[in-house]
């Protein structure tokens, strides 16, 4: 697989991941399984068994449910690993802080630290820098001229900025910050590789956390370092949730700017109603994370006691994989759930998660698509695909689902 290794074993069966050439709708197979009832057993890529839930109401029992474990070293089977790459996943210091794999009651600790940096003032602040940055970077563009890969020029480096700008990396430091963290989203890394490339990100990042304590300022990565001296985190536990963050909040964005642009050049009329009607961009970013729900693999679970779900006996220890996609498109939830429709009213989708560890950075990721969307069809009239679509390259066996290159050309 081209993923990095371990992750790739999460993925589901071949007949459950097939799209058979379709770019955006999930695949056949997992909504005709979806129609067959909410919680399924299925054996993934590396082997071993999981639940699949495929129900809406299913997926957000499993998500709110204190007995399902968030701790991906059950997950990933990582005693199944070879000895070097496991005590990586049980080495305390690389642990400490990466609270997306922790359960209640250590979990909340590090959730109620972010929370208090995540305000709203600071996310409204962000968005005149969040213009500049999308501005910035179509400039460049034009200045380049048609064709032009958004994926490396515009989708890849506008949350790697905004992300720098959210922990407040120098602008000196910017260019080394965006190649390191190009080069972890590279597909053929080996582990090896990838775990060095890790240490190597957090050095980065220590030395960022040691300039915030000897001097802070206006970011959140200051505001984590002094902003609680009753509960001081350590640097070590402030650089893995530099690192945290930006992981979950690179690549995601990333592809939905990538991946949605792709989905609007392929419906035109959707496309057409919505440069007639930019004010309705926030429905239509909406729409767009359900209809293509990158976190395609789904979002993984670890039962801790004996439960029922949908009518399936789950046992403690069993592993369980919410199918985003899946739920997205329950037709018991959403009506006609296959059509791509930018004035749906806006639901409560899955691709942010649910529960307590439902994403942090929602309300940013929504400010980069807004932003990034209205910017791009206005500043790139006539923006379409420079290829045939079925030549736009998919990142099929990717964690994260969305374009490798996306060659488009517009009315210079
Ligand atoms: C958690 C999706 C953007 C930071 C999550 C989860 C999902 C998700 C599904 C839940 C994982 C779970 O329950 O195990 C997305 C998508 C994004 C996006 C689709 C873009 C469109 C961002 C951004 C940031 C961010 C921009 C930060 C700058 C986080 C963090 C968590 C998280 C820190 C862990 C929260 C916790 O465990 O309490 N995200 N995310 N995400 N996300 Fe996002």
């Amino acid at each position: 697989p081209a993923d990095n290794g371990i992750l790739a074993g999460l993925g589901l069966p071949d007949d459950l991941r097939e799209r058979g050439g379709e770019p955006f709708a999930p695949p056949r197979g997992l909504l005709d399984l979806g129609h067959d009832g909410p919680v399924h057993r299925v054996v993934r890529q590396d082997g071993n068994p999981v639940w699949l839930v495929t129900g809406h109401a299913e997926a957000r029992a499993v998500l709110s449910d204190p007995r399902m474990s968030s701790d991906r070293r059950k997950a990933l089977n990582t005693q199944d690993l070879p000895e070097e790459v496991r005590a990586r996943f049980d080495d305390p210091e690389a642990r400490a802080g990466n609270f997306l794999g922790m359960d209640a009651p250590e979990h909340t600790r590090y959730r109620k630290l972010l929370t208090g940096q995540f305000t709203v003032r600071r996310m409204r602040s962000l968005e005149p820098r969040v213009t500049e940055i999308v501005t910035k970077q179509l400039d460049e563009i034009i200045a380049q001229g048609p064709p032009v890969d958004l994926v490396p020029t515009f989708a890849l480096p506008v949350p790697s900025l905004v992300i720098s700008e959210l922990l407040g990396v120098d602008y000196a430091d910017r260019a080394e910050f965006q190649q390191r963290t190009a080069r972890m989203l590279r597909t053929d890394t080996p582990v090896k590789t990838l775990l060095d490339e890790g240490d190597k990100l957090t050095e980065f990042m220590l030395d960022l956390v040691r300039r915030k304590r000897a001097e802070p300022t206006d970011d959140l990565l200051s505001g984590l370092v002094h902003g609680s001296p009753e509960d001081p985190l350590t640097d070590r536990e402030l650089a893995n949730i530099a690192n945290l963050l930006l992981i979950a909040g690179h690549e995601t964005t990333a592809n939905m700017l990538g991946l949605g642009t792709f989905a609007l050049l392929e419906n035109p009329d959707q496309l057409a109603a919505l440069r007639d009607h930019p004010e309705s961009v926030g429905t239509a970013v909406e729409e767009l994370l359900r209809f293509l729900s990158i976190i395609h693999f789904g979002i993984p679970r670890t039962a801790t006691a004996d439960l029922e779900l949908g009518g399936q006996r789950i046992a403690a220890g069993d592993n369980v994989m919410v199918s985003v996609q899946a739920a997205n498109f329950d037709g018991a939830h959403y009506d006609n759930p296959e059509k791509l429709d930018l004035s749906r009213a806006r639901g409560p989708h899955l691709s942010f998660g649910h529960g307590i560890h439902q994403c942090l950075g929602q309300q940013l990721a929504r400010v980069e698509m807004t932003i990034g969307f209205t910017e791009l069809l206005r500043r790139l009239p006539g923006l379409r695909l420079a290829t045939a679509p079925s030549e736009v390259p998919v990142r099929t066996d990717m964690l994260i689902y969305g374009v490798h290159g996306l060659q488009v050309s517009w009315d210079a």
